[in-house]
């Protein structure tokens, strides 16, 4: 009998800084009007110079330890999704090891993009079933805005940066999660960040061909975030043997309102039982779905009993979704 999962605390750190869709007006070739009919965002969130991953990532832990009533020292697992880690190396999971003193923690990194936070959950919440660990900490957090070319209208439009953590813990709450993930590689370049890694480490060339930013062809993405996500859905609704009509609260990554419009209406939900926060932060990454659950749970959207879909779509490409019996 495998252990039940639930999560049993969320927290989530937001930088200060707000930049509207009229300040973006005014440093690329775009319009308010434009990006509102195109995405849904109307501002993002711009984490200071002195704000890294680590920094973000820290804040929100520390908020969802505390919301989940435990000690540091009772995390097993540290899991930190994310593809703006302060450095390569050592983990942005090792640093919040420290900032917490968390100290008997096992600590790693995942590289799962938009999706980052999702297949963190699915992944804790395997360590905790087979019976690895008790208490494991997850956080999605991004500092996209390093990774932005601010010349490209294209995608600076889109991101922004925050953090956001759950706690997840064996048979304390819940009834269970249902997880679906999917990959497939042979769309990598569809979006990617081409230089700073080992392919193409950094020099004059790189830096001169902007290629330290994200790239990304986002029309042939909307098509296949729209399939993906769909498909993400309805798998872990089977292996739940629920349907979407049995869903109280659909939390899918916020990287287009008519990305998530196209989805909610594949799957039939109103919307009423879509959880948006698209047009205050747009996308980041994996600290979209993860600042969308934490505000579901702490404005009350979340009910204990409820039926709650995360679902995502990102890099990679990958894919993936769980339903969790709150
Ligand atoms: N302001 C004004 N015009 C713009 C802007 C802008 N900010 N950006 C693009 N345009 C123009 C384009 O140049 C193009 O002009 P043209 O017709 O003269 O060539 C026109 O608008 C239409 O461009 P499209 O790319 O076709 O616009 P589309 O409706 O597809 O919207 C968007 C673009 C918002 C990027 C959309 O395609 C999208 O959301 N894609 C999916 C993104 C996604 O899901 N990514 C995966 C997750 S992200 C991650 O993993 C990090």
């Amino acid at each position: 009998m495998p252990v039940k999962v639930g999560i049993i605390g969320v927290g989530e750190y937001l930088p200060k800084k707000v930049l509207t869709n009229a300040e973006l007006e005014k440093m690329v070739e775009t319009s308010d009007e434009w990006i509102t009919t195109r995405t849904g965002i109307k501002e993002r969130r711009i984490a200071s110079s002195s704000e890294a991953c680590s920094d973000m990532a820290l804040k929100a832990a520390q908020d969802a330890v505390a919301h989940a009533g435990i000690e540091a020292g009772d995390i097993d697992l540290i899991i930190v999704a994310t593809i703006t880690p302060d450095m390569p190396f050592p983990s942005v999971a090792c640093i919040i090891q420290e900032g917490l003193g968390a100290s008997k923690a096992v600590c790693f990194d995942i590289s799962g993009a938009c999706a980052g936070f999702v297949y963190a959950v699915i992944t804790a919440q395997q360590f905790i079933s087979a019976g690895t660990c008790r208490n494991a900490l997850v956080i999605g957090s991004e500092k996209l805005s390093s990774i932005t070319d601010w010349q490209d209208r294209n995608t600076c439009v889109l991101f922004g940066d925050g953090a956001a953590a759950a706690v997840l813990s064996e048979g304390k709450s819940g009834g269970g999660i249902f997880p679906y993930m999917a990959s497939d590689g042979a769309m990598k370049d569809l979006l990617l960040v081409p230089a700073g890694g080992s392919r193409n480490p950094a020099s004059r060339e790189t830096l001169a061909g902007r290629m330290h930013y994200i790239r990304m062809r986002g029309n042939e993405l909307f098509k296949i975030a729209v399939k993906a996500m769909s498909e993400a859905a309805e798998k872990s609704l089977e292996k739940a043997g629920l349907t979407a009509q049995d869903l109280d609260l659909f939390i899918p990554h916020q990287a287009n309102m008519r990305i998530i419009s196209a989805v909610a209406k594949r799957l039939g939900l109103p919307e009423e039982k879509i959880f948006l926060n698209i047009e205050k932060y747009g996308n980041m990454s994996s600290a979209s779905t993860a600042t969308a659950l934490c505000e579901a749970v702490k404005s009350g959207r979340i009910k204990k009993g409820d039926i709650v879909m995360l679902d995502a779509f990102g890099a990679g490409l990958v894919w993936g979704s769980c339903i969790i019996k709150w």
